[in-house]
């Protein structure tokens, strides 16, 4: 192959009406620069956190994607060309690379990282071993400072954030409670992840059917924000606390709404904090280690939604905004 395709932002979308934003272009291979390295994809990840990359908001964690560019997402594949040191032909890596072909990256700035080819799936430096289980396991452990017997609610339970933040509490001997938008993810959660049970946000009366755990909540791990979020806190255990993780309800809506129930914070004494992967990155080998242990011995897995060809990027990464998938949504080239 001597040509990269990739896909493009041309404007800002509109919901999830990816198609007129973006489009799917060629160029030739880029030639990496002095310190630079080329990769190719074997595979994409699909994260809903880098939807507000595309909106023109610049009071984000990142700053907005320049209209032109080419979509920036997390790749594995194999080194075809290296200009740094400490990297060479060969070597199967992980970054911040771009929805294309060929990913051409800079290590220092798109954590840029060697990974270990000796595990069952490669896929799971995106799933257990990557950004999704680092984040469950730095906002359970970390941020929320789960300990045994403490009830804990986590949003968009059947995604790959929440399957995996599902299983560490469950593990750490928390009662665990989900919340997914459909029956059958509620099936799931309760009967394939053994968690105590899952509420279909879509049916139920949340503010209602809280009360059933009992004790209030201690630790509310929250991917989702909006109106899930204000029907969370009047169930608050006192002094719980509110990792924050991610606003999904959010990034595609005429900005952030905020919550009505505030007062509860004070009327609760509650630890609200938020909390964004790249600030422990430099943690990652530590995170890897701790989650490795609990992959090879079969105390946690995540389910993998694939998609073949770049060609189908938007369909598959539609799926997080509409509740499309279970587990972790990935693209393979
Ligand atoms: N802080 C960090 O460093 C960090 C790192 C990684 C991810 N995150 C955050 O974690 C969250 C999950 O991301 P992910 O990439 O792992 O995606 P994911 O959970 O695999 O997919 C997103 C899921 O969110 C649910 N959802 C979508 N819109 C919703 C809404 N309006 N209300 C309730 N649920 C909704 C959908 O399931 P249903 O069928 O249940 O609706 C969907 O499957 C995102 O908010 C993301 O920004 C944060």
């Amino acid at each position: 192959m001597t040509e990269n395709r990739f896909w493009q932002l041309n404007s800002h979308p509109n919901g999830n009406d990816f198609e007129s934003a973006l489009s799917l272009e060629t160029s030739e291979i880029p030639k990496p620069k002095d310190g630079e390295v080329l990769i190719k994809n074997d595979y994409l990840s699909l994260d809903a956190g880098t939807r507000m990359w595309m909106t023109p908001r610049t009071d984000g964690y990142q700053p907005p994607l320049p209209l032109g560019s080419m979509m920036v997402g997390l790749c594995i594949g194999k080194v075809v060309e290296s200009r740094h040191p400490d990297f060479k032909t060969g070597d199967m890596v992980r970054a911040f690379g771009q929805w294309a072909d060929y990913s051409c990256v800079e290590p220092e700035i798109t954590g840029l990282v060697q990974i270990d080819t000796n595990v069952d799936d490669i896929r799971q430096h995106f799933g257990v071993l990557g950004m999704n289980g680092w984040t469950a396991y730095w906002g359970l452990h970390e941020t929320a400072k789960v300990k045994a017997g403490d009830a804990v609610l986590i949003s968009a339970a059947a995604g790959s954030t929440g399957i995996l933040a599902c299983q560490i509490a469950r593990n750490a001997g928390c009662r665990v409670y989900g919340l997914a938008g459909s029956d059958e993810k509620c099936r799931f959660l309760e009967t394939e992840i053994g968690i105590e049970k899952a509420f279909n946000y879509k049916t139920e009366n949340l503010e209602e059917a809280f009360k059933e755990i009992e004790g209030g909540i201690n630790v509310y791990f929250d991917n989702v924000g909006g109106p899930i979020l204000d029907s969370v806190f009047p169930n608050m255990a006192l002094y719980g606390r509110i990792a924050l993780c991610g606003l999904i309800a959010e990034y595609t809506a005429d900005g952030p709404k905020g919550p009505q129930q505030f007062d509860q914070i004070l009327m609760k004494r509650l630890t609200v904090t938020g909390f964004f992967s790249p600030d422990f990155m430099d943690q990652g080998p530590r995170l890897s280690r701790e989650l490795r242990s609990s992959l090879d011995a079969g105390d946690i897995f995540i389910p993998f939604d694939e998609t073949q060809g770049l060609e189908n990027m938007l369909s598959a990464y539609k799926k997080l905004f509409t509740g499309g998938n279970i587990g972790k949504v990935v693209l393979k080239l």
